[in-house]
């Protein structure tokens, strides 16, 4: 029995939604396409019943994380809110969507720890190696890194740390995005997670 000093409800997730929710957790350097697939994702999960929303790194930092930077500390002060929010929507049954680099393995931990009460996670890991990165820059980042005007860019002079076992791994090297949101896609059907698009 909850004693209600605490502002808490059960763990347990409410169950009005159409279609139950899960987390899908997209992480990988800057550049990587995360924003992309990500979005391509939600559009498809939308169409097909889920209620969704969107967590992106770059979206959150002009929000909930203004005035963070990227130091560790901050970086994971980010990825803990982020985590947070999402525990909140995947309890009232949403499905959620995270891009964000979350560079570092126990933030990440700590978010599916969070959201795991709640509802399945399902961490991609969009594994674009960092020369694909730098080749792109669609913002000039790895550029200003370079001259050493940007200090700590992720990949170059401050670390990424792979997922050791992500339960979906995306090479955009070798997709186009619109291939990469497929493969999660069919995972994600195939874990009972998503219903089969409508005629097929
Ligand atoms: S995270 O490390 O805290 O997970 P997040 O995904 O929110 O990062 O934000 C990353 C975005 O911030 C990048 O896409 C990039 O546009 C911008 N950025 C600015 N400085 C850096 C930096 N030093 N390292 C990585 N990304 C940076």
């Amino acid at each position: 029995k909850r004693d209600g000093t605490r502002g808490e409800l059960s763990r347990r997730p409410v169950q009005s939604l159409p279609v139950p929710g899960f987390t899908l957790w997209l992480t990988g350097l800057s550049g990587a396409g995360k924003s992309t697939i990500s979005c391509l994702i939600a559009a498809e999960l939308e169409e097909r019943g889920h209620t969704v929303d969107l967590l992106d790194g770059d979206v959150v930092r002009t929000q909930l994380s203004r005035g963070l930077g990227f130091t560790r500390a901050d970086r994971d002060t980010n990825i803990e809110r982020i985590g947070w929010v999402a525990s909140r929507l995947a309890r009232a049954g949403a499905t959620v969507v995270v891009a964000a680099i979350s560079p570092y393995e126990e933030a990440r931990r700590r978010a599916r720890a969070m959201t795991e009460e709640f509802a399945p996670f399902v961490e991609v890991w969009v594994s674009t190696p960092v020369a694909v990165c730098i080749g792109r820059d669609p913002k000039g980042l790895y550029a200003r890194a370079r001259t050493g005007e940007l200090v700590g860019m992720t990949g170059i002079d401050d670390p990424y740390e792979p997922p050791r076992a992500p339960e979906i791994t995306v090479d955009t090297a070798e997709q186009l995005p619109q291939q990469s949101a497929r493969q999660v896609l069919e995972v994600l059907e195939q874990r009972g997670l998503v219903p089969p698009a409508a005629g097929r």
